[in-house]
């Protein structure tokens, strides 16, 4: 029978088979020693001279890194780590040979790494990230799906542009001009007309030529749609939204932290409330270290910095000028000029990992909008529909994965956190 690594635990004692790669192998003497990994971890596997069959000490050279074998042993204990185990290895066969095996314990340069993206990702410090990324997505799956909410995924293939006409990926969809999805926004709009509580959770694109350490090609957002919201209604959500996934991960992924040594004490205290600052206050914070900041303006990302370091705790702001936010954010009647949306600045510089806010619900102000920001009309009628047919105020987000991944696991690029990065200049392997 086979057996996983993972499961070694309720079978000390036990002669076990397990299949997988040689992580790493070494013999001196008499005893032969290689880490087996198969996906559920990785196990020491020893093999004494007299105790594992000849035949499997003769072989053993062959098994070199990342050979694909078959082993079977008894599982010991470690005599004093809990959770710690060797087999004591009785056999060994070669399923496959791996000659040659370019990515070594020895430091790689970062591009060589990439080129080698689909190998890479046999590395212990990438398991841990990728399974920290998974876990992520589950909580985020079941946080909305505990409170009720249906997810209502929105098309890639879309008519018209949600953020901006710059970042538009066009493509062809048969004989029309089509674009790849930079937000499933809009049309969870016209879900949460249908449902209510909706949330849409896929990949989007941005065709950005910038190569920052923050920037993707192609990244994964979840974005949650609440009819009757408002800002301040959709800022609680964010709020209790963040603090379930970094408190459900750093509870359920305590081993894999541990692997890339992510600092803890940044984490534990990601529990709400979260400082709100209005985007004047935010500019006047950034316009005391950088002077050359024009208030009005969008923030940079070393402007981000200078707010979110004032805080060990996610940063709100909302109320960004009118003319630096997307065409659909509603314009505040006690503020005018300035927009009710509300982004969430990380901490320890990681900058923004949601952006969001209430929904303009007027068509005669939407219309003036689309008009403003040249956008067609006709592209829109479906959803300025949902202005015609009983128009509600509503409220939502997006949260970017990645960027989210970077901050949780403290690394200094997003480029780790997904299995295969598009990036600007980079779309191999
Ligand atoms: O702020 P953004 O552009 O907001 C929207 O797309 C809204 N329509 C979302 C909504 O209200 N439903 O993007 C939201 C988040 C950002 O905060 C960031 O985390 C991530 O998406 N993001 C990127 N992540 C990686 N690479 C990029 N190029 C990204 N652009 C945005
Ligand atoms: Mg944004």
């Amino acid at each position: 029978m086979r057996f996983f690594i993972s499961d070694l635990k309720n079978h000390i004692g036990e002669q076990v088979e397990l299949k997988g790669w040689v992580y790493q192998a070494r013999s001196s003497g008499k005893v032969k020693f290689l880490e087996l990994r198969d996906g559920t971890g990785i196990v020491p596997c020893v093999f004494f001279k007299g105790e594992a069959e000849d035949a499997a000490m003769e072989l053993f050279d062959k098994a070199t890194q990342e050979s694909s074998v078959k082993i079977t042993g008894t599982v010991k204990k470690h005599p004093k780590h809990e959770n710690v185990f060797e087999i004591a290895a009785k056999t060994l066969e070669i399923i496959a040979t791996s000659e040659n095996y370019p990515i070594s314990p020895k430091d790689h340069g970062t591009d060589f790494l990439m080129e080698n993206r689909h190998l890479w990702l046999r590395s212990k410090r990438q398991h841990a990230i990728m399974r920290i990324r998974h876990e992520i997505i589950s909580a985020i799956r079941d946080f909305f799906d505990g409170r009720g909410f249906t997810l209502t995924d929105a098309p890639i293939f879309t008519p018209s542009a949600c953020e901006g006409t710059s970042n538009l990926f066009e493509t062809k969809y048969f004989d029309e001009k089509m674009y790849l999805s930079q937000s499933g926004q809009l049309y969870m709009e016209a879900t949460a007309a249908a449902l209510g509580k909706v949330y849409c959770f896929g990949p989007t694109f941005r065709a950005e030529k910038s190569k920052t350490r923050r920037h993707l090609i192609e990244f994964w957002m979840v974005e949650p749609e609440v009819a009757f919201n408002d800002m301040y209604d959709n800022m609680e959500l964010a709020e209790q939204f963040v603090e379930y996934i970094v408190q459900r991960t750093i509870k359920n992924r305590a081993e894999e932290f541990r692997v890339i040594e992510r600092d803890m004490s940044k984490l534990e205290v990601i529990k709400g409330p979260f400082p709100r600052l209005h985007y004047k206050e935010a500019a006047e914070i950034i316009k005391k270290e950088n002077p050359e900041f024009i208030i009005g303006d969008d923030f940079g990302a070393p402007d981000e910095t200078i707010v979110s370091s004032k805080f060990d705790k996610p940063v709100f702001v909302h109320h960004y000028p009118q003319a630096i936010k997307a065409f659909y954010m509603k314009e505040d009647p006690k503020e005018p000029g300035y927009a009710m949306g509300c982004d969430l600045l990380a901490t320890e510089g990681y900058g923004e990992i949601i952006g969001g806010g209430q929904r303009e619900e007027s068509i005669q102000k939407l219309l003036a909008k689309i008009a403003e920001h040249k956008l067609d009309e006709k592209d829109f009628q479906w959803y300025l529909d949902l202005r015609r047919f009983g128009s509600f105020p509503h409220s939502g987000f997006g949260l970017g994965i990645e960027r989210t991944v970077t901050w949780i696991c403290g690394l200094p690029h997003v480029r780790e956190t997904i299995p295969f990065p598009r990036l600007y200049g980079r779309s191999y392997p």
